[in-house]
């Protein structure tokens, strides 16, 4: 059976930055309580729909990988947060690359997405179904936020990046992994007024009130992380010690270092971008990845971990065995439009339109959102 070797990589960052001081213009929080409680100092806001950042993104794991887009056989797009449920963001993309012979789907396991996709299209090249695939992680958070929620308002970003997979002889890619889900305890994260549950039932798609508790998901999180961690390694026959690069989620500094504890391996052996980016959902491991490309931190032959979690809760771990090359075969000239406006003033934007909907449909909230569920 041939492996799915990771032959291209790219990553698509809106320009804009939102800085903790900016949150703290309009929501009573400050820097100090951020960076301390959760390591984040800046997040992006995307001036683009998620299509155009995840297509500048596969455009450039092509062109890095050395491979015509016409030879794609599968385009994998893993988020929460589509452009629109119907048709899928999956053939936006193939659209947008002219990979016209691609199959396109979408799978949505919340902050997990990415890497549920690139086990499923590793599994689907393993096995013969397709040669070549693009596996996305792409999120488009700013728009469905509820920016008057500091608890969740300062934790999120947006971003997007893809790999490459192709059929090969050698032991390259996904050597094993865990996929679990902590499905009691779904309750703890869930983002109300996004669902056919709320339509034809006066609630606007985005007009959203999220379900949230820190703590309970911290908690979660971290025996998670540290499970699927060790059943991966356990199926792969493979020692903490070996591996080379931890590339986490990162939603928060301190669920990175509690589970970097547990699993025996030391920080100076985990990449981080949780400062620059915060929480970015199912685009944080592949941009961090690429990121640590770029950085040099993914040395030939290495060993990578990439532990995560999600909303369901979803967990999972990989360990990843990269392949000789660690430098892209080509580049890719596309980009995104110049970005006018500041992330602050698309965040107020933002704002405003939640106030006048809030005072068109007033009371329109209360009713419609009740503990028990979506339907209640
Ligand atoms: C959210 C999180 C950062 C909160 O950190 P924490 O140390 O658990 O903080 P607490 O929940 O105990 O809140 C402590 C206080 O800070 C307040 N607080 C919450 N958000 C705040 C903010 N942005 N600014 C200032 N104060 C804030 C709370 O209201 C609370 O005040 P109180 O003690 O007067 O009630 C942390 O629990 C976390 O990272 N959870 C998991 C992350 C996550 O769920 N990510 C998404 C899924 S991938």
């Amino acid at each position: 059976m041939p492996y799915a070797a990771i032959t291209g990589w790219g990553k698509c960052m809106p320009p804009a930055v939102l800085t903790n001081a900016d949150i703290a213009t309009f929501l009573d929080t400050s820097d100090e309580w951020i960076v301390t409680r959760t390591g984040m100092r800046e997040r992006r806001i995307s001036h683009v729909p998620a299509t155009d950042l995840a297509a500048v993104a596969g455009a450039r794991a092509l062109a890095c990988a050395g491979l015509d887009p016409a030879d794609l056989d599968l385009i994998v797009y893993g988020s929460c947060s589509y452009d629109e449920q119907v048709p899928n963001s999956a053939s936006g993309v193939q659209v947008l690359l002219g990979a016209a012979n691609a199959g396109a789907m979408d799978i949505n396991t919340a902050c997990t997405s990415f890497l549920y996709g690139l086990s499923s299209a590793s599994a689907l090249v393993r096995t013969g179904v397709v040669r070549n695939a693009l596996v996305l992680g792409v999120e488009l958070i700013s728009p469905y936020m509820d920016w008057s929620n500091r608890n969740v308002a300062v934790l999120f970003g947006d971003g997007a990046a893809a790999v490459v997979l192709q059929a090969s002889g050698r032991e390259e890619g996904v050597l094993a992994e865990h996929l679990g889900c902590h499905a009691d305890a779904r309750q703890v994260l869930r983002i109300r007024g996004m669902g056919c549950s709320y339509a034809n039932r006066g609630v606007l798609y985005g007009h959203t009130q999220w379900d949230f508790d820190g703590q309970e998901i911290f908690r979660r999180a971290v025996k998670g992380m540290t499970q699927a961690t060790a059943r991966a390694l356990a199926k792969g026959n493979i020692d903490a010690g070996a591996i080379d690069l931890v590339i986490p989620h990162q939603a928060n500094m301190r669920i990175i270092e509690s589970v970097a504890k547990l699993a025996h391996i030391p920080m100076d052996k985990v990449f981080l971008t949780v400062e620059r980016y915060a929480n970015m959902s199912a685009a944080t491991v592949p941009v961090a990845l690429v990121e640590a490309l770029e950085a040099g931190r993914v040395r030939p032959g290495a060993l990578l971990l990439t532990p995560a979690f999600g909303a369901g809760l979803t967990l999972c771990s990989h360990v990843i065995r990269w392949g000789e090359r660690v430098t892209p075969l080509g580049t890719s000239t596309a980009a995104l439009p110049p970005c006018t406006r500041s992330a602050l003033e698309m965040v107020n934007d933002y704002r405003a339109l939640a106030a006048r909907r809030a005072e068109s449909e007033p009371g329109l909230r209360a009713p419609r959102f009740a503990e028990s569920g979506p339907l209640a």
